[in-house]
């Protein structure tokens, strides 16, 4: 007997939503990241709250003024990873959270090669709000904002610090040194009470520019996977 193809309106629902429906019928970019919550203790959390308070009651910035949001963090305070980029551009300014642009999409694939994602690790820029038309941001720029990038280094307190290109090296490292020199090192620095473990390899808008240098960048991914924390 040939059976009919019939309408099932319930299967199709649980259709949609093991699919993620939203990607079919919503043109409006999807917050994937906000919803995860996680735990943090009394005074982590509350010391997250007051830097970004501070941050988002600067006065006199020529950044925060043109930006639409904030971009604080994204990811698990609680993890033994950090990263941190440069600046949010667009999309990042847009959704008010780190790398969910393009750049992010390759940073995503290459946490998920050495087995993290945003739920494992915790992920920051050198400066919260967008520099206009994405430009780099200014060496005052990254003066202001340094005090604030410690100070959240500090908070999180992790073993791994992940440093992706050279802005992010040359603010939390000093400026006298290269990428193509540091990268794939692992340096031991203190971030006020933070006594981390740093690497630094190169950034994912970078790699997509050069794809040539992933395999260098697999080689210090390979080294954060392998290190004992
Ligand atoms: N590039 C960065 O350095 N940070 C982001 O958040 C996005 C792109």
């Amino acid at each position: 007997m040939i059976k009919k193809n019939s309408f099932n309106p319930i299967k199709l629902i649980k259709y949609y939503k093991l699919i993620n429906h939203n990607l079919i019928y919503n043109n409006k970019a999807i917050n994937r990241y906000k919803k995860d919550n996680f735990e943090i203790s009394g005074n982590k959390a509350e010391n997250l709250d007051k830097l970004k308070k501070t941050i988002l009651s600067l006065n006199n910035c020529n950044l925060k003024r043109q930006a639409k949001n904030i971009v604080f963090s994204d990811g698990n305070p609680n993890s033994k990873i950090m990263l941190i980029g440069e600046a949010p551009g667009a999309n990042e300014d847009e959704e008010g959270l780190p790398f969910v642009g393009r750049a992010g999409a390759l940073l995503d694939k290459m946490l998920a090669a050495i087995d993290l994602d945003r739920k494992k690790v915790y992920i920051s820029n050198i400066i919260n709000y967008r520099p206009p038309d994405n430009r780099r941001p200014t060496d005052e720029e990254i003066k202001r904002y340094l005090p604030f990038i410690t100070k959240h280094i500090e908070i999180i307190s992790p073993k791994i610090l992940v440093l992706l290109g050279s802005t992010a090296m040359n603010a939390l490292i000093g400026n006298e040194v290269v990428i193509s020199k540091m990268r794939g090192k692992w340096i031991e620095k203190k971030f006020g009470n933070c006594k981390t473990s740093v690497i630094i390899t190169f950034h994912p808008a970078f790699l997509m520019r050069q794809p040539a240098q992933k395999k260098m960048a697999w080689i210090d991914l390979k080294m954060i996977r392998d290190k004992k924390i």
